[in-house]
């Protein structure tokens, strides 16, 4: 499948809101499908250009788009697998070794990097629009009709692996979105009581 993306809304346009129970029927059922699941097809170019176009209209306090996009795919993934592989090894890590299934295994993955400004802006809230980033990107695969799955795992925090990814100092992985086609479904996890997550404040 691939997406017909409406035009952006040009700057200082209105935009009209409106119910879209399509959407809400989505955010009810929708679901990760376990990363070593997924495999070819995957989205295209013009895909994967399109769901990071939609993932970049997250919430942002400042405009600052204190984030940025790695895409992970082809040749060039295994690559970075390997070299991931090649340093857990360099450690006697079989355990570290045997997690980059995850990342060796999906046709591809987008790679969400916070990149936090010196900003009045705190750094919490930068951080946490990086986040806002990775769910748009893993719901906007599902919606797309991909498995998608939002990893971190050691190769998001190891700074020598960080180094490989082409990180600079202060930035953090947010997430790596794998995307691909689930040979399996997923089965729905445990989900949160959002009732007894929930007060109503009072005075
Ligand atoms: C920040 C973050 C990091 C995660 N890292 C991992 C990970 O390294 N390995 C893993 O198996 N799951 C990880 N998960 C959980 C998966 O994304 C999990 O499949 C997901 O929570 C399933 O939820 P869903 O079906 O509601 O989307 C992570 C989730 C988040 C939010």
């Amino acid at each position: 499948m691939s997406i017909a993306l409406p035009e952006a809304p040009s700057f200082g346009a209105p935009v009209n809101q409106h119910p879209c129970p399509e959407l809400l029927s989505f955010l009810a059922t929708r679901r990760s499908a376990s990363a070593v699941t997924l495999a070819e097809p995957a989205p295209g170019d013009d895909d994967v250009a399109a769901l990071i176009r939609l993932a970049a209209r997250a919430p942002d306090h400042g405009k600052l788009a204190p984030w940025r996009f790695i895409v992970l795919r082809g040749e060039d993934k295994a690559a970075y697998a390997a070299r991931l592989e090649a340093l857990a090894q360099s450690r006697g890590d079989a355990r570290a070794a045997a997690k980059l299934a995850k990342l060796k295994l999906p046709p591809m993955g987008i790679a969400v990097v916070s990149a936090p400004r010196a900003h009045e802006v705190p750094e919490w809230e930068q951080v946490l629009s990086a986040g806002a980033v990775c769910t748009g990107l893993l719901y906007g695969a599902q919606a797309l009709g991909y498995g998608a799955n939002w990893i971190t795992d050691w190769y998001a925090y190891d700074d020598q692996a960080k180094a490989i990814l082409g990180l600079s100092a202060g930035e953090n992985v947010a997430g790596f979105i794998f995307i691909g086609t689930a040979k399996e479904p997923p089965m729905e996890r445990e989900r949160p009581d959002s009732v007894a997550l929930t007060t109503v404040w009072k005075p």
